[in-house]
């Protein structure tokens, strides 16, 4: 299969098109209090907790894998001065994040680079201190291959700190997999299946959190921005798209409400040789 043929970057390209307009701006600020640029379940009180977790020096390298238009990148590499590279499959997503980056005043130290990690990146082994990957590993079709890529691209002793939205944790209708499922190819997974995997690719788990509570943070304010907005966002998307994002961010808090599916962080560091 070639990567144009299950090209996973559809199903957010349309939203990061637009992804800095005033009413998208509007839309987050309303919905997260602190806007950092993210477009995940990520918090910036959780980005704040989660710097000293990573060890991030000036000189360190921080790879951001699923970046996104890069907010929790540029949080980071401004919170910390350290390096950031950020890879996603959006170019829109890219697009976004230089931008960001150079709103931020630290583009000389972010890189940036469109690439799909369903397949090996070109990035050079150990050229890493730390990697991030914010809600991304829930899109991936093998996560196997995904952590032994980021154990080849670690030093040894490098930290990966990885959330994954998609651990089923209750019972779950196909109706709710389905609308769950809107952004692109989905994986769930059982407790304990990252875990073994991590411990595979090499890496020792150092922390493990559950989440669960900023997706409903975000989700509920997500929900409350958008019925506060129904006019202007069909204006742009359409009664069909907003239902859609309804039913999708309703169907979230529903699974959240009822932990049926949890957001797990990871926090795992690559064993020394
Ligand atoms: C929920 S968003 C999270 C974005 C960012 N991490 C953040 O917290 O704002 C998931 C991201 O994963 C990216 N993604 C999905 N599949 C990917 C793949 N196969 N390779 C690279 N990026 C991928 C999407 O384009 C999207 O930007």
């Amino acid at each position: 299969m070639t990567a144009s043929e299950h090209s996973p970057a559809k199903g957010y390209d349309p939203v990061y098109a637009v992804f800095d307009s005033p009413l998208m701006r509007e839309l987050r600020k309303e919905a997260y209090g602190e806007d950092v640029g993210q477009h995940s379940w990520v918090t910036a009180d959780e980005l704040r907790s989660d710097v000293p977790r990573l060890s991030l020096a000036t000189s360190s390298r921080l790879l951001d894998v699923g970046c996104g238009p890069c907010g929790p990148l540029v949080f980071m590499v401004k919170s910390t001065g350290c390096m950031g590279t950020g890879l996603d499959v959006s170019a829109s997503a890219i697009d976004s994040g230089r931008a960001r980056a150079s709103a931020a005043g630290v583009q000389d130290r972010v890189a940036l680079l469109e690439g799909d990690v369903n397949f090996p990146t070109p990035l050079v082994d150990s050229s890493f201190d730390a990697v991030i990957s914010l809600d991304v590993v829930v899109h991936l079709r093998d996560r196997q291959m995904f952590f032994d890529e980021m154990a080849r691209l670690l030093v040894p002793g490098g930290r990966l700190l990885l959330t994954d939205a998609g651990v089923i944790t209750g019972p779950i209708s196909n109706e709710e997999v389905e609308r769950r499922s809107s952004n692109g190819y989905t994986q769930f997974v059982p407790p304990g299946v990252n875990e073994s995997l991590l411990e595979a690719a090499g890496f020792r788990l150092i922390e493990q959190e559950d989440r669960t509570n900023s997706v409903l943070f975000n989700a509920m304010g997500r929900l409350r921005a958008l019925l506060a907005h129904r006019l202007e966002v069909e204006a742009v998307d359409g009664k069909a798209g907003y239902g859609r994002q309804q039913r999708y961010i309703e169907t979230v808090v529903a699974l959240s409400e009822r932990r049926a599916l949890s957001r797990i962080m990871y926090l795992a560091e690559l064993a020394e040789v």
